[in-house]
């Protein structure tokens, strides 16, 4: 396990936590990314090397984690923003039983120390078979960058609580950027471009109200539920890998037993779990599945489950639903899980100190696993 950074190097700036300290920087670790890869003329730079992605028609991301939640909705972004076919898998899983080889394809691993060992010997095998390979990184200086072809910086700063918060920001934001450098081959229009970046730029705002409006409530909402045992977390397409990253959230630093499921898949299993004792935070955000994510709510509060929505606040139907609302402001769907893992986070964050927990250093867990 190598932990190389020096805790007298970042301060908690009065923050009882470093995770939540890194909670709050997230605009602005957003809004640096976008000054970085966004050129004047308005134009993703991300700095590859010239023609690295011309002739790629199909992408293969591997990661663990938080990377590995990060990584699915890379996927959603490239597919349906890029028209990219994309596939993620686990690095542990890759590294003994990688799919078969095919031409033109870009693999990306993606890993915010850069020295997660099961993501770099997954990466190292997909260039031994003459993959081209692209890392994205929180530290350029680390592992990835000897065995990758590229990198990118997600440029997030130090993160030392152990629970990845802003690092996972930083993730998703170099994912908006690939799919529109991947869409600007000719799936999007340049106005379409602009327009997406537009998109992009309105974010940050939106975290800094979430963050302000919310911290209290959900600090109290968290009172409720110092001494249960499960959770179920909900969600649908581009807000499933939310889902995941909610209750792994919670998992880390709770210790709290906590499942994401595709909000679709409940009535498979999952739905013989709920009982009033089974909280379920359910993310429902305007667009294609919104009305689907409520009836699978519905579904749930039949079974006397508490239920939590991710949710806007002023949707009669979502009110009509949920016990409690942690509202988020309405966006296009597609930038979405910017805004709604935010509340996830503090709810875990919130959950586990108020159950006394060492939040930054939760047992069992290193910020970053160098072992198989
Ligand atoms: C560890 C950390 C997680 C992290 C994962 C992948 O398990 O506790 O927070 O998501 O490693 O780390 P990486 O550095 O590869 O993103």
């Amino acid at each position: 396990q190598t932990l190389n950074w020096n805790p007298t190097m970042v301060e908690k700036q009065g923050f009882k936590h470093y995770m939540l300290k890194e909670i709050y920087e997230q605009p602005g670790v957003f809004r640096a990314g976008l000054a970085r890869y966004i050129s004047e003329a308005n134009h993703v730079q991300l700095g590859l090397p010239a023609g690295f992605i011309d002739s790629i028609e199909r992408v293969e991301i591997l990661a663990c984690g938080t990377s590995w939640h990060a990584s699915l909705i890379g996927k959603y972004l490239l597919e349906q923003v890029a028209g990219i076919p994309t596939t993620v898998q686990y690095a542990s899983e890759y590294r003994y039983s990688p799919p078969p080889s095919l031409n033109n394809t870009l693999v990306i691993g993606v890993t915010q120390s850069g020295e997660t060992a099961d993501t770099l010997a997954a990466l190292e095998l997909a260039k031994s078979r003459g993959d081209r390979c692209l890392g994205i990184t929180n530290r350029t200086e680390s592992s990835i960058a000897r065995v990758a072809d590229a990198i990118i910086d997600t440029q997030a700063g130090i993160e030392i609580g152990v629970a990845a918060t802003k690092t996972f920001i930083a993730q998703l934001l170099i994912f908006y950027l690939l799919a529109l450098d991947f869409a600007a081959r000719g799936k999007l229009t340049e106005v379409q471009i602009q327009e997406f970046i537009e998109g992009l730029r309105q974010l940050p705002a939106y975290m800094e109200r979430i963050l302000e409006g919310q911290e209290r409530y959900i600090e109290d909402l968290s009172r409720l539920f110092t001494h249960t045992k499960d959770f179920i977390f909900l969600g649908r397409g581009i807000n499933f890998p939310i889902a995941l990253e909610g209750a792994l959230k919670l998992k880390e630093i709770s210790y709290i037993h906590a499942e994401g499921y595709p909000a679709g898949e409940m009535k498979h299993g999952p739905i013989a779990l709920l009982d009033e004792d089974v909280p379920v935070v359910a993310i429902a955000t305007p667009g294609a599945v919104y009305e689907k994510v409520l009836s699978n709510s519905q579904e749930a509060k039949a079974r006397d489950a508490k239920l939590i929505g991710v949710a806007p606040i002023d949707d009669l139907a979502a009110h009509e639903v949920f016990d409690h609302i942690l509202p988020i402001p309405i966006v296009d769907e597609i930038f979405s899980p910017v805004l709604t893992v935010i509340p996830l986070q503090l709810l875990s964050y919130h959950v586990a100190a108020h159950r006394g927990l060492d939040v930054d250093q939760p047992r069992n867990l290193a910020k970053s696993v160098t072992v198989e």
